[in-house]
């Protein structure tokens, strides 16, 4: 059993410390040292980060690099690589990293050559999505396909669609994209409403293939298909992702047309196995080689970098610190890029499925504050909805401003609008406006005393708010392979620290047993009465509704 965080000399340390940071001003901070944004920014795998804006200073780090050191990370991610089973509730290996290694690497797990595997189903995909993409692979009535449905939830469905519009500039100008995840009846018909039955090719994308919404869609999706066309025609139309052959085969797809993958890929690090066939048929297997690749660095980089020249230890060491020593209950992800939009919500499955937890690997309750919540929504688009409580409210919430140097169109100047804004956000939080240079604005306006002293409480800024920078050149599938690669590492990191299992995802059961049973209630079983009032309340208005 590993001693409690709370209790290692690294922690007490920084609990001390902390007294001492209480009152620090980010602004002295930055006067005291010209050199800090040297200092406290790194480069990796093609991506550059600054911390610098954090309240936070060189002793914070020595310190935290120590608590990584006493928490074993280093170790613990050997052992992640390795093929070590660290998933210790469901006694699995965890390999993500894996399925971007390079053909000549070599892993052998359980007396399997992991990589070979991983070659081999990648092979298939490359040719696959080439037939696909040149049109030799047909719709039963000989026309090509168009339309593309892939049909998944939660890593099944995130993964794929954050990538696919990430790469926008990449896509093939045939294939129309569509991600079905909902059960709500609405987010199916609304897809299949744009898709020929003779063009369109289903992807049923599930790691388990028993997910109920999946399922219900996916025989939802089967029943338009063959109302349309020859049910023969389906091994056309319909494949699948799955690590369950026989599941795929009992749903009436051919494992001939089901591409595999492994239980020691959990569901939301799944993007780079075959559950990344939609974005291989999107943008083609060569950039999907470069999406692959450009997480393979940042693996590297994460594998021998020291740790304080290690971007994805320092950005989950500087979160650990904004968690636990300044209090902060959540993060906001600003990416600055439109096709970053459905980056906040796929970071939102990978760090709050993976460290939501409350107790440690061993079972024990945990004495500190794990995984804060995460959200966001893009820049310029935040800013004029909800950075109003992030300047002036009373919670801090660290923010991860997330941009491109160089646009993928030709209208420079909103691309010049877009990184000032993205700076002038950064600076802001940081600095803030104090009463005085509020009241000097004033004046200057020319207005009366009171009316200074009235309103300067309500054009104050704190500042002092915490931030992260993430550049880089451009967005592209390296990059973005890069990007994902150190939010996953990351969310690693700060699982070792809270001596949390981050591959188990237990909590999502209990709500999926009770509403199977609500289901058959819904659907007509005698009236219940033994949920609560409020719940049995809710399903007598639901059924008398039908
Ligand atoms: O219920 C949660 C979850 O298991 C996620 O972890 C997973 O990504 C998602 O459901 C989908 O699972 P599957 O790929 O097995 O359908």
């Amino acid at each position: 059993m590993s001693m409690s965080l709370t209790r290692t000399a690294s922690f007490q340390a920084l609990e001390t410390h902390a007294v001492d940071a209480e009152d620090w001003q980010m602004r002295s901070l930055f006067a005291a040292d010209p050199q800090r944004f040297e200092r406290m920014s790194l480069e990796a795998a093609g991506l550059f980060l600054d911390y610098s804006k954090n309240r936070l200073d060189g002793r914070t780090l020595e310190l935290l690099a120590a608590l990584a050191r006493e928490r074993q990370v280093e170790q613990r991610r050997d052992a992640m690589f390795a093929g070590e089973k660290i998933n210790n509730t469901e006694n699995r290996a965890v390999l993500h990293t894996a399925l971007r290694a390079p053909k000549n690497a070599s892993l052998v797990v359980d007396g399997q050559d992991v990589i070979a595997d991983v070659h081999e189903v990648l092979g298939r995909i490359h040719r696959f999505t080439d037939a696909v993409r040149n049109a030799e692979w047909l719709g039963h009535t000989g026309k090509p396909i168009t339309d593309i449905v892939n049909i998944g939830i939660g890593g099944s469905d995130l993964g794929p669609k954050m990538a696919c519009l990430a790469l926008r500039p990449f896509a093939h100008p045939r294939l129309a994209m569509h991600f079905v995840s909902n059960v709500d009846g609405h987010d199916m018909d609304a897809a299949l409403e744009k898709c020929d039955p003779e063009t369109t090719l289903f992807i049923v994308a599930s790691k388990t293939f028993t997910t109920a919404e999946t399922m219900m869609n996916a025989q939802t999706a089967r029943a338009w298909f063959v109302e349309r066309a020859p049910e023969a025609a389906l091994p056309k139309h319909f494949v699948a992702v799955s690590t369950n052959t026989e599941a795929v085969r009992a749903f009436g797809i051919d494992p001939a047309n089901m591409f595999p993958f492994w239980d020691w890929v959990g569901g939301r690090y799944s993007v780079w196995s075959a559950i990344g066939l939609s974005v291989a048929l999107c943008v083609g297997f060569g950039y999907f080689s470069d999406f692959l690749a450009g997480a393979h660095a940042m693996d590297e980089h994460f594998r021998t970098a020291p740790v304080e020249q290690n971007m994805p230890m320092l950005l989950g060491l500087v979160g650990f610190w904004n968690r636990e020593f300044l209090g902060c209950p959540s993060v906001s992800i600003a990416p600055y890029h439109q096709d970053l939009n459905r980056f906040p919500a796929y970071l939102q499955q990978l760090e709050m499925e993976s460290n939501g937890k409350r107790v440690t690997r061993d079972g024990a309750l945990v004495e500190y504050e794990t995984c804060p919540a995460i959200w966001g929504e893009c820049g310029t688009n935040g800013q004029h909805a909800y950075f109003q409580l992030l300047h002036q409210g009373t919670d801090v919430t660290p923010m991860d401003f997330i941009a491109a140097l160089r646009p993928a169109h030709e209208l420079h100047k909103h691309h010049t609008a877009l990184l000032a804004n993205c700076f002038a956000q950064s600076e802001a939080f940081m600095k803030g406006k104090t009463a005085d240079e509020v009241r000097k604005d004033l004046q200057q306006q020319g207005l009366p005393l009171a009316e200074i002293e009235r309103l300067t409480p309500h054009k104050t800024f704190p500042g002092n708010r915490p931030s992260n920078t993430i550049l880089m050149d451009h967005l592209n599938p390296t990059s973005l392979g890069a990007l994902i690669a150190l939010y996953e590492h990351k969310t690693f990191v700060q699982g070792v620290l809270w001596d949390v299992n981050s591959f188990d995802q237990w909590g999502v059961e209990l709500g999926k047993v009770l509403a199977k049973k609500i289901e058959a209630e819904l659907g007509g079983e005698p009236q219940p009465e033994q949920h609560d009032s409020s719940t049995n309340g809710l399903i007598a208005r639901a059924r008398a509704a039908v």
